[in-house]
C-alpha cells in the first residue's frame, strides 16, 4: 500500500519522530509501504514524517546513482561530519516543484539499526550523504528551506505561500 505524502503546512514536518523500539516483521511492512510510497512519486528518500508516521524511519534508494544503494533505517543518527561542503539541489515530496541548490558537509558518518535492529554504521559521500542527511532532518523536524539561505527562501516566498495555503484548504475539506 501506498501512504499520502504530507506536505508543507502539517504540523508532522515539523515535529520530532520518536526511536523505534519494535523491530520485526510490522516494522519492515511500514518500511516496504515507504519504498513503494517514495517510488510512487519518483523519489530517493523518505521520511516517516512524510506520510504521517512520527517513528525515527527513513527510506533512500540512489537509483539513478552509478553504485545502487537501498537503505531502510530505523533510529539514524549522524556521528561525524566532514568539513568540506557540497552542494546539490534538492527537492523534497512535501514541497512540490520546489528545488533549490543547498550547501552541506560531502563525507558523513551514519550510525543506525536495520529492520532486524541490527547496529549499522555507513560512511557515506556525496549524493548518498546529501539524501541521508536531508532524511535524517525530516525526523528531527527539520525540512530543506530551513537548509536555505534567507535570501533563497525569500526567493521562494511566492510558491511556499501558495503550497501552505492549498495545503490548509486541503485539510479543511477533509
Ligand atoms: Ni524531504
Amino acid at each position: 500500500m501506498t501512504y499520502e505524502i504530507k506536505k508543507y503546512g502539517e504540523q508532522v514536518l515539523k515535529k520530532k519522530a520518536e526511536p523505534v523500539t519494535e523491530f520485526g516483521e510490522g516494522l519492515k511492512k511500514i518500511f516496504d509501504d515507504m519504498l513503494e510510497t517514495m517510488y510512487s512519486f519518483n523519489g530517493v528518500g523518505l521520511a516517516a514524517n512524510q506520510v504521517g508516521i512520527l517513528k525515527q524511519m527513513i527510506v533512500i534508494d540512489t537509483a539513478k546513482e552509478e553504485n545502487r544503494v537501498i537503505l531502510r533505517l530505523a533510529n539514524p543518527v549522524v556521528t561525524s561530519v566532514s568539513k568540506e561542503k557540497v552542494t546539490y539541489e534538492e527537492g523534497c515530496l512535501s514541497f512540490p516543484g520546489i528545488f533549490e541548490k543547498i550547501d552541506r558537509p560531502s563525507k558523513i558518518t551514519v550510525e543506525a539499526q536495520d529492520p532486524e535492529g541490527n547496529k549499522i554504521k555507513i560512511e557515506a559521500e556525496d549524493f548518498l550523504a546529501i539524501v541521508l542527511q536531508h532524511e535524517i532532518d525530516h525526523l528531527n523536524g527539520v525540512v530543506f528551506i530551513d537548509r536555505m539561505s534567507p535570501a533563497r527562501r525569500i526567493m521562494h516566498g511566492k510558491e511556499l505561500k501558495e503550497l501552505k495555503t492549498e495545503t490548509k484548504n486541503r485539510i479543511k475539506d477533509k
